[in-house]
């Protein structure tokens, strides 16, 4: 079995941008700029934007982050939206997802710039990417994407199940994973909370994406002897032999289904760190068109 080490891919494309970014303003240009919108008190969204604004800073982007109060208007938060939308200095922004109930998500999504949306969630980016144009790929799907490229998995004619039916991983992995491309050209199983003999459909999967949001789902007698896991999942335990109280867990039993697989990506360290290079990576390309 052999790790698909998500945080040392991510770091070499960390590298790749600095250098980039250095040959930008070498020539005079200015570097990306990243912003992110934050919106009340969610400690594992604060984690990622934090992570993600961190990155930026390492690599010469520059990053803005607008933190709002739990209880914002949806009038002020797409306010906000639009004063980035037609700030020239941002090429690209997020908004950090999920919003607080009282605000409808999708309204948020279409007032964002297209152009700017480099989390790839507004439904042009969405349409263009399903019609195979150029489009920002959302950060999760495409950090996967990377990953299987940069470790030459091979996915033409394989079988890919991908579990989970989400607008954020599991249905756009499920039409990457299936376009006429590489990595892509699998044949591809959406599997969800409604799917009968759930076991036996993942046991015919040779590439097994798992987004279902449960910690440790996924055990060996759910996987075919040699197959790519790749675990979406990131949950919170309590452990109090670890220094910060807690260690983290995946939707895929790691020492388990280890055993079983050819590779497998580990939580953290997986996938988590490749949708924030994914993220730098399309900030990138919506300051200079291309990677
Ligand atoms: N919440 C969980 N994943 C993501 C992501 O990739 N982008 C945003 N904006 N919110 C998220």
């Amino acid at each position: 079995m052999q790790i698909l080490d998500g945080k040392k891919t991510s770091l070499t494309i960390q590298e790749e941008l600095t250098k980039k970014v250095k040959l930008l303003t070498s020539k005079g240009k200015k570097p990306p700029h990243l912003a992110a919108i934050l919106v009340g008190d969610n400690g594992a969204s604060r984690t990622y934007v934090n992570a993600k604004v961190k990155a930026c800073q390492r690599i010469g982007f520059q990053s803005s982050l607008i933190e709002l109060d739990n209880n914002v208007s949806e009038k002020v938060l797409l306010d906000e939206v639009r004063k980035l939308n037609t700030n020239s200095s941002v090429d690209g922004f997020i908004v950090q997802l999920p919003l607080p109930s009282h605000i409808n998500e999708n309204k948020v999504i279409l007032s964002i710039d297209p152009n700017k949306d480099v989390d790839g969630f507004h439904p042009e980016n969405i349409g263009k990417m399903t019609l195979g144009m150029p489009s920002f790929l959302p950060a999760t799907p495409n950090g996967i994407m990377e990953l299987l490229k940069r470790y030459d998995i091979p996915t033409e004619g394989k079988q890919t199940v991908v579990l989970g039916r989400s607008n954020i991983v599991g249905t756009p992995i499920s039409i990457l994973m299936s376009r006429k491309n590489y990595p892509g050209n699998s044949t591809v199983t959406l599997a969800h909370s409604r799917t009968g003999n759930l076991k036996q459909v993942c046991l015919n999967a040779d590439i097994l994406i798992v987004a279902i949001g449960i910690p440790q789902f996924i055990t060996s007698e759910m996987i075919k002897p040699g197959a790519v896991v790749i675990d979406v999942g990131i949950h919170r335990e309590e452990d109090s032999s670890k220094k910060n109280g807690f260690k983290l867990l995946g939707d895929v039993d790691f020492a388990n289904a280890s055993e079983k697989c050819s590779f497998i990506t580990p939580v953290p360290g997986g996938v988590g760190p490749m949708t924030i290079a994914s993220l730098l990576m399309n900030t990138y390309i919506a300051n200079n068109g291309k990677y």
